[in-house]
């Protein structure tokens, strides 16, 4: 494949575009632009390279414009532009449905696909409810998330994130919502390595929701395994067992939302495997299509799904779907990731890499301002103490610095979030940490 060639159309009108998540003024007056990107890196109109410390947004595991896929997409796209996904399909949809039902834990059977990761969560809190109803429980109507987790932007998805100013600007969301604490308590977990040894007993939590609201009324527990965006926090030891527990208990079902945390994130093809945990439902997106195509898809065990296969034959049996669930290009980007990943052994590099990026992450602490570094697989959190009166602004400015170092290190508020490809080079992990080192090192 040639290799790409950097380009702006002159002059940029950024007028038009109301860009998602961002401050759309601030980011006008001096925008900041990738137009092609390779391996590790992006590059910018001019020519400059940026290790990219993140992923795109936690979504290239396999390092960018990886060749099989755009060669995939391309291929599809010639041969079968649309299949309409109602009563009818084509065959990549089928089988990239049955290969990530191989690669997911035992017991998973089925395979729902959208288009996002807010989409793969509606439809999950959809098969909850649609689960219940079809037993014989419709009763149970109320969904349980956690604070600081972060579901997407759907209606469904916001309900039962926990982040108050997604919330806030919208007013009422679904009713019947209620949320689990967060899992994370500085004092205690402050430069934990891997899974924090306190905080298990924070599962119990929701025995007083299922005190307070009746088992009866509850449909279903979701949660991150890892919460990525807010700021890697990491499961204590003990606590998702705990929720297992507590959810088998009281015929809840659990979903776990692994849009950031499978395709070797964390740990293997889902990190729900490495935490020896099996949720009833996985919800999965980003590096599912190594972020070259949009697609979300939600993955069901046998129960769930047998649930639903009852009545007439000529009924639907769930009444949910999109135009572009599981268009064929986007199958084809999917398969061709599941390859790359077997061929390549991707989920073991980023095993075989998780020590040294731990090290590297934790040779930061002492620095100025960090009050907290978290690891766990290739993700990593450090923490920053914000500018006094003025939360967000020093996360800002650090991420800004480092990428004009030439490094792509997010900022979630004040603290810095990595999350690189994982063809990553031991010699790029030590460039991100040190541009970064080297940027708090300046900084006031
Ligand atoms: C855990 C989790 N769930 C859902 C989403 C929403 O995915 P999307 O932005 O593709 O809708 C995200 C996005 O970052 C996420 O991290």
């Amino acid at each position: 494949m040639p290799s790409p060639t950097p380009h702006l159309s002159s002059p940029l009108n950024a007028d038009a575009y109301w860009m998602p998540f961002t401050a759309n003024r601030r980011y006008k007056r001096d925008p900041v632009l990738f137009s092609a990107a390779e391996g590790m890196h992006y590059i910018r109109p001019d020519g400059r390279r940026v290790l990219d410390g993140i992923a795109g947004l936690w979504c290239v595991n396999a390092g960018h414009r990886r060749p099989e896929i755009v060669e995939a997409i391309a291929r599809t796209a010639y041969e079968l532009d649309y299949a309409p996904s109602f009563q009818m399909s084509h065959p990549l949809a089928f089988e990239l449905a049955e290969k990530l039902c191989e690669e997911a834990p035992a017991g998973f059977s089925n395979v729902f696909f959208s288009n996002s990761g807010s989409e793969a969560v509606d439809t999950a809190l959809k098969i909850a409810l649609g689960y219940h109803r079809a037993r014989g429980e419709g009763q149970r109507v109320r969904l349980i998330g956690r604070e600081r987790s972060y579901h997407g932007v759907g209606f469904g998805g916001l309900s039962v994130s926990g982040i108050g100013g997604h919330r806030k600007p919208f007013g009422n969301l679904l009713p019947y919502v209620d949320h689990l604490p967060h899992t994370y308590d500085r004092e205690r977990m402050a430069y934990s390595r891997g899974q924090p040894d306190w905080g298990a007993h924070l599962a119990d939590a929701l025995e007083r929701i299922v005190a307070l609201h009746d088992a009866s009324t509850i449909a279903a527990v979701i949660v991150e395994p890892v919460a990525g965006s807010t700021g890697v926090l990491v499961p204590p030891r003990g606590y998702l067992q705990k929720l297992r527990e507590i959810c088998d208990r009281h015929g809840i079902l659990l979903i776990f939302d692994e849009v950031i945390c499978a395709f070797g994130r964390v740990d293997g093809a889902f990190a729900s495997a490495h935490f020896g945990v099996t949720p009833d439902l996985i919800t999965s997106a980003k590096g599912l299509t190594n972020g070259a195509i949009p697609m979300g898809a939600t993955l069901v065990r046998q129960h769930v799904y047998d649930a639903f296969m009852q009545g007439p034959e000529n009924a639907i049996e769930l009444a949910h779907g999109y135009t572009y669930s599981g268009h064929p290009v986007a199958c084809a980007a999917g398969l061709a990731m599941l390859d790359i990943c077997r061929r390549d052994g991707l989920f073991q590099r980023s095993r075989d890499l998780w020590r040294y990026w731990e090290d590297a992450a934790h040779g930061l602490k002492g620095l100025p301002h960090v009050v907290d570094i978290r690891n766990i697989g290739l993700l990593a959190a450090i923490e920053l103490a914000p500018l006094a009166g003025k939360p967000g602004q020093r996360g800002y400015a650090v991420h800004q610095a480092c990428l004009e170092r030439g490094c792509l290190i997010r900022a979630a508020g004040d603290t810095m979030l990595l999350s690189p490809p994982l063809i990553i080079e031991p010699a790029q992990i030590d460039e991100l940490f040190s541009v970064l080192a080297q940027v708090l090192r300046a900084g006031d």
